[in-house]
């Protein structure tokens, strides 16, 4: 566990290359950032610029060239495939560009199999938990539907529901309104915001410098490094955002 004053997520010098026959695409070349915890941190940059692939390195889905991630004080490249797992389940929600709901599965379902599978809650707390959560992120009466039968928006907010389902420390969130209009981008950007409390944080890449605005820290990201940061102790209000 970090100490007071420390940051959530620690990334010294990443690279992260995909060799693909004869050609060597570098997504990341030494990317360095700190996201401190209780708070929003935005990483804004045009598409190609390595967003997604940092998001994977850091959610422990895919694992650097080069470079350390540290999160909580624990060194993520250090972990066994066991630890790997425990690691994602416990401290990482992540919320997909495209939702990656389960389409065979109500909003209910998607909520549930992870409270019941990933969380191991007993079959009458995860009924208990999965309505609590749909009805926080406003889908009250639609907990019965499959993804096709919701909105973009709808079905964003059933994955946010499922990342939250584990409390975990770190919130990631890819593009989370780059499928969305802009009032239920708003709903959504203010959900995701409203995490960023008591320890956690929340990450969400975007190309859209709008987004930025509600940060307390911007990272731009270009050709996988870091140009620049910004920090904002007073981040706009959500309600006055435009876009
Ligand atoms: N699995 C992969 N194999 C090969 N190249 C990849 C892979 N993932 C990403 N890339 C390449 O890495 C670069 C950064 O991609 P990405 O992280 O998806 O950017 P962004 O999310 O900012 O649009 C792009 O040139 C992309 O084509
Ligand atoms: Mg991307």
């Amino acid at each position: 566990m970090i100490t007071a004053g420390e940051p959530l997520i620690r990334i010294d010098n990443m690279s992260k290359s995909y060799k693909m026959g004869e050609v060597t695409v570098h997504a990341l070349r030494g990317t360095t950032l700190r996201v401190n915890p209780d708070e929003v941190t935005v990483i804004l940059g045009p598409s190609g610029c390595g967003k997604t692939t940092l998001l994977n390195q850091i959610g422990g889905i895919d694992s650097p060239t080069e470079g350390m991630i540290w999160v909580d004080g624990r060194e993520i490249q250090g972990m066994n495939q066991k630890q790997l797992t425990n690691y994602r389940q416990e401290s990482i929600g992540f919320i997909f560009q495209f939702f990656n709901l389960i389409p065979n599965l109500t909003a209910r379902e998607n909520v549930e199999f992870v409270l019941e599978y990933v969380m191991n809650l007993p079959s009458k707390e995860v009924h208990r938990r999965a309505e609590e959560l749909l009805d926080k992120v406003g889908l009250k009466g639609r907990e019965d539907h499959y993804p096709f039968q919701l909105s973009g928006g709808e079905q964003q907010r059933v994955s946010i529901a499922r990342a939250l389902s584990k409390d975990p420390r770190i919130l990631l969130a890819d593009e989370p309104t780059g499928e969305l209009d802009y009032t239920t981008g708003k709903m959504i950007l203010g959900l995701l915001a409203s995490f960023a409390n008591e320890g956690r944080c929340v990450l969400i890449v975007t190309h859209n410098k709008e987004i930025a605005k509600i940060a307390h820290h911007v990272i731009y990201l270009r050709d996988g490094s870091v140009l620049k940061e910004e920090k904002n102790p007073n981040p706009m209000n959500i309600k006055d955002l435009e876009w």
